[in-house]
C-alpha cells in the first residue's frame, strides 16, 4: 500500500534539533534553533507563567472543548497585545482573531482562507525566511516567490532592492512580512522604511499578512508593533498571525492567534467564520491549557508586569550575548568585518559566510548553527560565547 511513498528529507531546523539532543558531547553548543536559554543553558520556565499555571491548575472547571476559535478571553489579550488596548479599530469590532497551534497554526488557518476565496492569489516571501513560510503556504495551493530583502555581500538589509520589488506586484499578491526580528537574519527595517513599505502596499493593493513570533524581544513590546499599527493608521486589510513560544518560554504549549483586520464589523464576522470552518476542517479546535495560562497572565496586572520584566530581561540578555559574541570574533579573528552582527535584532543573527562551514561547525566544533548560516544568539551565554567565536573564527580564517 505505501511503497511508493517517498522519503522525507526532514527539517532543516527541527532535525537539527534532534541531531543535538542525540550528540553525547558534554560541551555541545545549540545556536540553531529558535527557543530562548537563560545563561545556565536551561529553557526559563517564566516566573509569571509559573504564577499563572497555579491559578489555572487550581481550576475546579472541566476540561471541555474550546470553542473553534478558542478562549474569547485568550482571543482578547491576544489583540490588546497587537493593536493596542482599546485601539479604535478593536472597538469598532473590526479585526475578527481566533487562538491558533502556535503562529505555524495561524499561518496555516489564514492561508487556507486566502486559498479558497482567492483561488489565483500568489505570495511573496523574503530571501531568505523562515522555511516553513515557504512549505505552509505552498500546503494551501499558494506558488510562492522570494522577494529581495538581504544582501549577503553587506550582510545588511537591501530596502531599495525590497521597495522596487515590491512596486512591481500586481494587485492583491500576498506579501509575508516579519514586524520585528526578522527569522532568520535579525535585520529589521526602521520606521521611516516601514513607512514606505505601507505606502506601497497601499498603492498597489497588495495583502501584507504579519508573522510576529517576537513581540518584545527587538525593541520593546510596543515598538515591535509598529508595523502593526501603521498599517491600521493607513486603514488597510492585513492578516497578522503570533505565537507565545518563545515570549512567554511556552513552546510546547502551542500558544499563538490569527487576526484578520477587515474594513468593517460585518466583513470581520464572516472572516471570524471563515477562520472558524478552516479550524474545524484541520483540528476542529485548539488546545485549552496553554491559552488559559497566557490569558491568566495578560489579564493579572500584577502578573502582567512581572512577565513584562521577564521579556525585558530576555531582551536584554540576547543584546549582551550579541555584544559578547562581537567581542569574541574581533578577538579572534579581527581582519573581518563582523560590524553587521550590531545592527542585527531579536533572536538571530546571520552570517551567511558561516553556510558552507555548518557540518565542519557540528563535527569539529559540536557548534549546531542552521544551514543558511543562521545563529540563535539567544542560545549563547557567559559560559559558551567564546568557544563558539572562536568555532567561527577559525572556520574562516
Ligand atoms: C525557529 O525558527 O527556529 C523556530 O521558529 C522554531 C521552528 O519551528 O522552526
Amino acid at each position: 500500500m505505501f511503497s511508493t511513498l517517498s522519503a522525507y528529507a526532514g527539517d532543516p531546523i527541527l532535525s537539527l534539533q534532534l541531531a543535538y539532543r542525540d550528540d553525547p558531547r558534554p560541551d555541545k553548543i545549540n545556536v540553531s534553533i529558535g527557543m530562548y536559554y537563560d545563561d545556565d543553558g536551561s529553557i526559563p520556565r517564566l516566573e509569571s507563567v509559573q504564577r499563572a499555571q497555579k491559578i489555572v491548575n487550581a481550576s475546579t472547571a472541566p476540561s471541555t472543548y474550546l470553542p473553534m476559535s478558542g478562549s474569547p478571553a485568550y482571543c482578547k489579550v491576544a489583540q490588546e497585545l497587537l493593536f493596542g488596548k482599546d485601539a479604535d479599530i478593536l472597538l469598532a469590532g473590526r479585526v475578527a482573531t481566533i487562538q491558533t497551534l502556535g503562529g505555524s497554526g495561524g499561518l496555516k488557518v489564514g492561508s487556507d482562507v486566502l486559498k479558497k476565496f482567492f483561488p489565483n492569489m500568489v505570495a511573496r516571501v523574503s530571501d531568505p525566511t523562515w522555511d516553513n513560510h515557504r512549505a505552509i503556504l505552498e500546503g494551501s495551493g499558494f506558488t510562492v516567490e522570494a522577494y529581495p530583502y538581504f544582501n549577503p555581500v553587506t550582510q545588511r538589509l537591501d530596502f531599495e532592492a525590497m521597495a522596487e520589488y515590491l512596486h512591481t506586484q500586481a494587485e492583491q499578491t500576498l506579501i509575508v512580512l516579519h514586524p520585528c526580528c526578522h527569522n532568520p537574519t535579525g535585520a529589521d527595517l526602521n520606521f521611516a522604511q516601514w513607512d514606505e513599505i505601507v505606502q506601497i502596499i497601499a498603492d498597489r493593493k497588495l495583502l501584507p499578512f504579519l508573522d510576529m513570533a517576537y513581540q518584545g524581544l527587538g525593541e520593546s513590546l510596543e515598538r515591535d508593533a509598529y508595523l502593526v499599527r501603521a498599517l491600521v493608521r493607513a486603514d488597510l486589510p492585513f492578516l497578522i498571525c503570533n505565537s507565545y513560544s518563545k515570549i512567554f518560554s511556552i513552546y510546547g504549549e502551542r500558544c499563538g492567534s490569527l487576526s484578520m483586520v477587515c474594513a468593517n464589523a460585518d466583513e470581520a464576522s464572516r472572516a471570524m467564520g471563515q477562520m472558524q470552518q478552516a479550524v474545524r476542517r484541520n483540528y476542529s479546535s485548539p488546545p485549552a491549557y496553554g491559552g488559559h495560562v497566557v490569558e491568566t497572565v495578560l489579564q493579572n496586572a500584577e502578573l502582567r508586569a512581572l512577565w513584562e520584566s521577564e521579556v525585558d530581561a530576555m531582551r536584554e540578555r540576547i543584546q549582551f550575548m550579541r555584544l559578547e559574541l562581537h567581542r569574541g570574533l574581533m578577538r579572534f579573528h579581527p581582519a573581518y568585518d563582523w560590524d553587521f552582527l550590531l545592527a542585527q535584532r531579536g533572536m538571530f543573527s546571520y552570517a551567511p559566510a558561516l553556510a558552507p562551514h555548518m557540518q565542519e561547525l557540528i563535527e569539529k566544533f559540536g557548534v549546531y548553527i542552521i544551514e543558511s548560516g543562521r545563529i540563535c544568539v539567544a542560545g549563547l551565554n557567559t559560559h559558551n560565547v567564546e568557544r563558539t567565536a572562536k568555532a567561527f573564527a577559525t572556520v574562516l580564517k
